[in-house]
């Protein structure tokens, strides 16, 4: 419990009142090691969220500290948003990131929160529409269930209703449509931007694996998608701000694809959580047609910090550990060793079903007899449980998500599934709700 007097910070989506019953002093982070964070009483926890599932590759990665303290020393602070005179190693890592991308995806625009490229994938894709003559393309169509930030179009984006009551207005064209389930044919999805107008549209924006959801991307499906936008001159706009560097054991889900989206959004890993880091990588099609454009400033959309050295410095440094030998495929194997450690510790469990996801972007679905998931008010205190326990994890709604750092060993994550066992028994036994 915290004294709300004497407490000044305020975050921004905890309530308040909330947080300041479930928190202390005692709680608050001072250190990280590895896959471990410290708190201010000394007390270690697992961290199976990676902070906010960005801390990629823990919180001790000397390479990315290195690249940090050096490029302090070198120019600590520039951007990419006016003038001649971008950064080196921004420019030098925008080379690198596309590098690692689809080839079609040449441009890359930096900024710093996953937001902020969600709302630029948007604007660009808008602005675009009015350079090339189609002004009358302004909805962007989004899926149920979609997580794509907050702000003024993020939040439009964003498909959940109580955010879109309280933040009213933001901006209205953004359509959503019924998310498919995997392995779901799209024709009712084409046949709502049909009926919306597929002329009307300019972008559908679609994360290749929900992350309220945690079901592995249906290569398949998002294929059929993005050939569906492309056949009705729509862009495809994958948003891989969780999905992306490095989490399913890839750079991204998209370079699996038949074919690539117009824009992809990156965020959240690109730095390992060291620097306020994210991307939009642009499709050539698209810079082209912006390259010169006939109003002064281009593209209007930027921010001071963007393209920030600091940022890319922690960047480049975090792609040479991704591409190097058998990273990536090292993340798929320790993904699947924690899946089978899961399926068998709670394998005939009454109140726990599938483990779900790919790489290491797991979730475990948490049911009763009945077959009705758990609430996600019993989610969230099952995750209460489990910081007490010394096990960090995020919650949603019947599904306990389970994204530890790329970098956690076989013993980590055994010891992961050992905590997370004994703390739903008990949790199930002492406190959860019936339906
Ligand atoms: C898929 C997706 N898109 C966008 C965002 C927003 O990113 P940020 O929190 O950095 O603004 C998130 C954050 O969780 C996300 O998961």
């Amino acid at each position: 419990m915290i004294d709300g007097s004497k407490y000044h910070a305020w975050h921004g989506i905890t309530p308040m009142a909330d947080f300041l019953r479930e928190s202390d002093p005692d709680l608050f982070l001072v250190g990280g090691d590895g896959s471990y964070a410290v708190d201010q009483a000394g007390r270690r926890y697992l961290d199976a969220r990676s902070s906010m599932w960005n801390v990629t590759l823990g919180y001790s990665c000397e390479p990315v500290k290195e690249a940090m303290r050096r490029q302090l020393d070198a120019l600590p602070s520039g951007t990419v948003m006016r003038y001649e005179h971008p950064p080196l190693v921004t420019v030098e890592y925008a080379r690198a990131l596309a590098g690692l991308l689809p080839p079609t995806l040449g441009r890359i625009r930096f900024g710093n929160t996953g937001s902020q490229m969600t709302e630029a994938a948007g604007m660009l894709s808008r602005f675009h529409r009015r350079m090339t003559g189609e002004p009358g393309r302004t909805r962007i169509v989004a899926l149920s269930g979609a997580y794509h930030g907050t702000g003024p179009l993020a939040t439009a984006l964003t498909a959940e209703q109580i955010l879109h009551d309280w933040s009213a207005p933001v901006d209205g064209h953004v359509t959503h449509v019924p998310a498919p389930v995997p392995g779901a044919d799209l024709a009712p999805v084409f046949a709502a931007i049909d009926r919306i107008g597929a002329d009307q549209v300019t972008a559908v924006i679609f994360e290749p694996v929900q992350g309220n959801l945690l079901h592995a991307a249906d290569v398949e499906q998002l294929s059929a998608l993005v050939r569906g936008c492309r056949e009705r001159g729509i862009h495809a706009v994958a948003d891989e701000v969780t999905t992306g560097a490095g989490r399913v054991g890839a750079m991204t889900v998209s370079e699996r694809l038949a074919e690539p989206p117009d824009m992809i959004v990156l965020g959240k890993g690109l730095s390992g959580g060291y620097f306020p880091l994210a991307a939009l990588a642009v499709a050539d099609h698209i810079f082209d047609a912006l390259a010169d454009p006939p109003v002064r400033l281009g593209f209007p959309n930027g921010s001071t910090t963007d393209g920030h050295p600091l940022g890319a410095a922690a960047g480049l440094a975090v792609l040479e550990i991704l591409t190097s030998a058998g990273f990536l495929d090292g993340v798929r194997e320790r993904g699947r060793q924690l899946a089978a450690l899961l399926t068998e510790a709670f394998a005939g469990h009454p109140h726990v079903g599938a483990v779900r996801g790919e790489g290491l972007l797991l979730g475990l679905e948490l049911r009763r007899p009945d077959g009705t998931g758990w609430s996600v008010r019993d989610v969230y205190r099952l995750r209460l449980a489990c910081r007490d326990a010394g096990l960090l994890t995020s919650y949603a709604d019947g599904v306990l998500p389970l994204l530890p750092p790329l970098t956690i060993s076989v013993d980590e994550c055994a010891e992961l599934v050992t905590i997370l066992r004994r703390t739903v028994d008990r949790y199930v036994t002492d406190q959860l709700t019936t339906p």
